[in-house]
């Protein structure tokens, strides 16, 4: 248990959702709160859409700086926001807010999180590069749109239901910046699109516990000069990124991901470097629990 000293300038942070279970963000924020030396506090807090204009408007008198939302708040808040960032815009769902001169601001960090996890863990960039993205719901929509913004080349969008991906596409092409976003579904496309990627990552939740051995496609056509990346966390390794690390690809977890949107959040709330690896060993060791 984390001993948080709470006094009259201490700034409350809390996670909007309902029903909310296990969350990582409250260990993981207050640890680091503790450790950068923030005067700050965060707490569950269970609220229903149909409750979310009341619940900001108590927020935005009591000494909140900022919030995490979560289902199933993410598109239902956006309509009570002051104003949205150009991602959490074109991504149409909020998962971080910011109290700020009586506004309420939105933000996504489900995409800068995994762009930031990228550029630390593996030194890369998304600028001219070529994805393969697997799946189609919130966190492939987040990752695309993120992935354009900061200049990605191209996009192969893949889902087992084709017509999600198409809309992926249809929101990306010629609406953000000159990059195509192409959805590559039957298994020739698939094939031809794997050759020429040079980045491949799982959105679905295939290979997640507990069907840690479940793979979505013929793993043996990722090269080995690719970058593979896996949303799943749990296993912190999955079935696919092993395969991936024996054919010589550079591989990074979901785990990674997870830990650097909460770190995005604790960057936009702070103004501040976030402490990424007390952030991870909080992560890690929920993890192994
Ligand atoms: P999230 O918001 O976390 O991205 P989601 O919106 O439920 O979650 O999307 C889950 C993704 O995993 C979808 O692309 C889904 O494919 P469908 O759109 O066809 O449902 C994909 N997915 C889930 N189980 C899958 C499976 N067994 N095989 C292939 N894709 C799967």
């Amino acid at each position: 248990m984390l001993d948080v000293t709470i006094d009259r300038d201490t700034k409350l942070f809390g996670i909007l959702g309902y029903p909310l279970g296990h969350s990582f963000s409250p260990p993981m924020q207050n640890a680091a709160f503790a450790a950068t030396g923030v005067n700050a506090a965060f707490f569950l807090l269970e609220v229903k859409p149909e409750d979310l204009d009341v619940a900001l408007a108590g927020m935005k008198i009591l000494p909140f700086g900022g919030a995490s939302v979560t289902i199933p708040n993410k598109v239902a808040i956006i309509e009570h926001l002051d104003e949205i960032s150009e991602a959490a815009r074109l991504i149409g769902a909020v998962n971080v807010i910011k109290f700020e001169d009586g506004k309420v601001k939105g933000y996504n960090t489900d995409g800068s999180g995994f762009f930031r996890a990228f550029q630390t863990e593996l030194g890369e960039e998304p600028k001219g590069k070529t994805f393969f993205v697997n799946g189609a719901g919130g966190a492939s929509r987040a990752i695309c749109v993120e992935a354009v913004l900061r200049g990605a080349k191209k996009l192969y969008i893949y889902n087992r239901t084709l017509s999600r991906a198409e809309v992926i596409a249809g929101d990306i092409n010629g609406k953000i910046r000159d990059c195509a976003a192409v959805v590559a579904q039957k298994p020739e496309a698939m094939a031809e699109a794997l050759a020429e990627a040079e980045v491949f990552i799982n959105t679905t939740s295939v290979g997640m516990y507990p069907k840690v051995e479940e793979l979505s496609f013929d793993v043996s056509l990722l090269r080995g000069e690719m970058i593979v990346c896996d949303a799943v966390y749990n296993p912190e390794r999955t079935q696919l990124l092993w395969k991936a690390a024996e054919l010589g690809c550079r591989t990074m977890s979901g785990v990674r991901m997870l830990i650097n949107q909460g770190a995005e959040a604790y960057a936009i709330w702070t103004e501040r470097e976030p402490p990424t690896e007390i952030m991870s060993d909080v992560i890690c060791r929920i993890l192994k629990q």
